[in-house]
């Protein structure tokens, strides 16, 4: 095991050994290659960089309590990369190329998977680009699926704490029809000013709302967003925000292991004041508790519970997904793959 301070890691790059590369050409994907090489070499013309052909996922490895190692839910990663790559008409890895890829990246890099109790976890990064060299405005020929992991910290280092959001009323990260239930790069170029007006305005996360009528929740920063409010967990239903797969299990748990109604519908804005608890969900945190919500609109803040202290069904929703990833009960739906 690599000689690294794993608790105090943040979530950055940190270099491993190995990266995993599979080319598509000639209407083929190729073999699986591992490579030591941090750069990837691309025509000047790729579609990558002018079009934006170019999709991504974020998932995580975990060191359970047994020692051995989890990834959870590749097979919903693979299903989603496959429809970013459908909506940017790019040639997509089938479920079986994208799950053996990403086992080919972690299996490499096994000594920096952090070990267990650390809170710290292996993020593993694949992405899809266009590079075959394309003037007019059409889809490459060529493509290139690309694995890399790198360690990253625990989320919460000074415990399960609420968070601060803005609501956005300046910007859109997504149009209703548009790219925002796909993970392509440019959705998140099109967030990257309004989370960077929110972090100077001294809050970690944006809340969006929906761009027709900025008047329902869409997302929450790269989260999904949810709310508990008398034995319900409510989540947007939106044709713009991201299908988070932390989201998805999370649902799984709230109706079958708490006997909570899950409700997927349109969630006005004005319903905040009506919430016991809210939540960001997603890889990075699983859940990061929302507080406090501010409207530069009219300037108010909205108190969510006590506004410092994370609500019971956010907890014990969370201690149960990370126990899942962790291996500390058992894994009844198969979410999990074991190296
Ligand atoms: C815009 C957006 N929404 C939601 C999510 C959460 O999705 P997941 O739970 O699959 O990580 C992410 C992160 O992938 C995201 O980028």
């Amino acid at each position: 095991m690599e000689n690294i301070d794993w608790k105090n890691l943040g979530f950055g790059y940190l270099k491993t050994d190995w990266n995993v590369r599979v080319t598509f050409k000639d209407g083929a994907w190729g073999p699986i290659t591992a490579t030591q090489d941090e750069n990837v070499s691309i025509h000047m013309a790729s579609t990558c960089l002018h079009y934006g052909q170019e999709a991504f996922e974020g998932l995580k490895a975990f060191r359970g309590a047994d020692g051995k190692v989890r990834i959870f839910r590749l097979e919903e990663n693979a299903k989603r990369m496959i429809r970013s790559a459908e909506y940017t008409l790019m040639a997509a890895p089938s479920v079986e190329l994208f799950k053996e890829a990403v086992l080919e990246a972690v299996r490499r890099n096994e000594k920096f998977i952090p070990p267990y109790g650390t809170g710290a976890s292996l993020y593993i990064r694949p992405l899809l680009i266009g590079t075959g060299a394309q003037v007019g405005v059409k889809p490459a020929k060529e493509y290139m699926l690309v694995v890399f992991v790198t360690p990253v910290g625990p989320y919460f280092k000074e415990g399960f704490r609420p968070i601060s959001v803005m609501v956005d009323r300046f910007h859109d990260r997504a149009a209703p029809l548009g790219t925002g239930t796909v993970k392509v790069g440019g959705n998140y170029a099109a967030s990257l000013l309004s989370g960077e007006e929110g972090h100077r305005a001294g809050y970690p996360a944006v809340l969006y709302l929906d761009a027709k009528e900025k008047k329902y929740i869409d997302e929450c920063g790269a989260a999904n967003f949810f709310a508990i409010k008398g034995g319900s967990y409510i989540t947007p239903k939106s044709s713009s925000i991201l299908p988070s797969i932390t989201n998805m299990s999370l649902r799984t748990l709230a109706a079958e292991d708490f006997g909570l109604k899950v409700e997927e519908r349109e969630v006005a804005f004005d319903e905040v004041s009506t919430f016991e608890e809210a939540g960001a969900c997603g890889t990075a945190a699983v859940i990061s508790p929302i507080g406090k919500i501010y409207d530069p609109q009219n300037g108010t803040t909205h108190v969510i519970g006590d506004g410092v202290n994370a609500g019971p069904w956010s907890l014990r929703l969370y201690e149960k997904l990370r126990a899942i990833q962790m291996g500390e009960v058992e894994d009844i739906r198969g979410w999990n793959t074991v190296l």
